[in-house]
């Protein structure tokens, strides 16, 4: 649709940029802090371990003053479970929740509203000894921990987001979920752990509304159009299997409170329904209702139906995997890609928001969107650090009238935060997979001196804040 006049971003508009916990903060095990699953995993070869990262837990005053300084209207973070409760239950540690409470104050006396993430792919790993997801006993550990959240920072944090991209761990399930996916009978077990995740998702937007009248809160997946690579019937088929199980499975439940029939059907066919559905928990969910919806958007993603006797293959969060007799990832040929192969595709950002709103007609909030990319600290002529980014300004701009588009469209928008504020380490690729406005010197291995440098992107988001999203020069 072509628009004469295009509708401004609202006033209250939150732009900012977001983190995790486990990717930014360091301080892993220090500091009261219990070990989670990811400080207890190998990392993947030639990246670093979390136990520094960009050492966000002692230079959050910095930080957040250089959000500040680009007019960040809310900053989303994650608070790390096992630094609130050590062994995921019981114990409180102390020092933990004040950490946070320091954190939001700071971002207070800035005006930025924290954008709290509850669960950021960091389970304590004393909760995964006893079986993590798979175990009811974590619902009711999650509740616990958004209870002490709520109890701890209800009277300063009006936005809540309860978990963070979900489907991403159960679609490509193993490393955060800690099941072997080759194991007989993974597909169930991973499902029932979803089942899992779903119910405390619901007990935590049920116990925010209860604490909380004031707050707000909802689910954070990645959620991403999927294209069928043509138009023959069977692809279209197969565009709607994926857009099924890898979206609307988790937004239909979050919002209506229903397994989707395509996903569910396939779940049999897979022998994976989850067999730990109790009695009432099915109301439970309807009951539970979002004020908004959050999603991470990086790209599309496009499939066909695959040939008879292809044989499954494994994706990541972007790079789409092969289910035989389902859908199979294909690369789309009208894309560019980032150095680590993530298509790009900005228009299929305002396809996802159109649809997403058409489908739930609630307020949305990006939670993530940006690229990755090797970034080079360079020195100007008078000897003063500086990051050039084009190719991430190019990307933001692009996704940001998009966005806009969409508006126009009639989507309803509260905000837009990029991943990410601060550069941090990837979920498997690293430290020098940058995505930040806000440089860390150090290097995979090599600590340096973590100063922060502002990339060429800090000045342009700074003009975008300022301007309400007009001037995208
Ligand atoms: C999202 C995650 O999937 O993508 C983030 O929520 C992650 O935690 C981001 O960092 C970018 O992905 P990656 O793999 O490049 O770190």
């Amino acid at each position: 649709m072509l628009h004469k006049t295009l509708k401004a971003f609202p006033e209250d508009f939150l732009w900012g940029a977001s983190t995790s916990a486990y990717q930014v903060e360091g301080a892993a095990l220090t500091n009261g802090k219990g070990p989670s699953v990811q400080d207890v995993k190998e990392p993947p070869a030639g990246t670093s371990g979390f136990e520094v990262a960009a050492d966000q837990y002692h230079h959050y005053k910095e930080d957040v003053a250089l959000m500040a300084e680009m007019g960040f209207k809310t900053y989303r973070f994650s608070i790390s479970w096992a630094r609130l409760l050590p062994k995921g239950t019981g114990e409180v540690n102390e020092e933990g929740v004040q950490y946070y409470s320091d954190l939001i104050d700071e971002c207070l006396k800035y005006d930025i509203q924290p954008l709290v993430t509850m669960y950021h792919f960091d389970l304590p790993a004393a909760l995964d000894e006893q079986g993590g997801w798979a175990n009811r006993a974590t619902v009711d550990a999650f509740v616990e921990f958004s209870e002490l959240m709520f109890k701890s920072y209800g009277d300063r944090v009006k936005y809540w987001l309860t978990i963070n991209e979900q489907n991403m761990m159960t679609l490509a399930a193993g490393a955060v979920l800690g099941v072997d996916t080759s194991a007989p009978g993974a597909q169930k077990r991973i499902y029932e752990m979803n089942h899992h995740m779903l119910l405390a998702q619901a007990k935590a937007m049920n116990l925010c509304h209860e604490m909380l009248p004031n707050a707000k809160i909802g689910p954070a997946p990645n959620i991403a159009l999927v294209y069928p690579e043509s138009c023959k019937p069977e692809d279209v088929l197969a565009s709607q299997n994926m857009n099924a199980l890898r979206n609307w499975l988790y937004l239909d439940m979050a919002v209506f409170g229903i397994y989707n029939n395509i996903a569910w059907s396939y779940l049999g066919e897979i022998d994976a329904v989850p067999e730990n559905i109790l009695p009432g928990d099915m109301e439970l969910m309807a009951s539970a209702k979002p004020d908004f919806i959050a999603f991470n958007y990086y790209s599309t993603a496009t499939v066909k139906m695959p040939e008879e006797g292809a044989e499954s293959t494994k994706g990541d969060q972007q790079r789409g995997a092969t289910i035989a007799g389902f859908s199979q990832g294909v690369s789309n040929p009208n894309f560019q890609k980032t150095e680590f192969g993530w298509e790009i595709d900005p228009v299929g950002f305002r396809n996802t928001l159109r649809e997403v709103y058409s489908r739930y007609h609630l307020p949305i909030i990006i939670t993530e969107n940006g690229l990755g990319a090797y970034d080079k600290l360079e020195q100007d002529e008078n000897g003063n650090d500086v990051v050039h980014d084009p190719y991430r300004i190019d990307y933001l701009r692009a996704h940001i009238e998009q966005m806009r588009l969409a508006i126009t469209d009639g989507v309803e928008m509260m905000g837009y935060c990029p991943w990410s504020a601060v550069d941090l380490i990837s979920t498997h690729e690293g430290f020098v997979k940058r995505y930040g406005f806000i440089y860390v010197n150090r290097e995979e291995f090599d600590l340096l001196d973590l100063r922060r440098v502002r990339k060429d992107s800090f000045f342009w988001y700074k003009k975008v804040i300022a301007s309400r999203g007009t001037d995208l020069a």
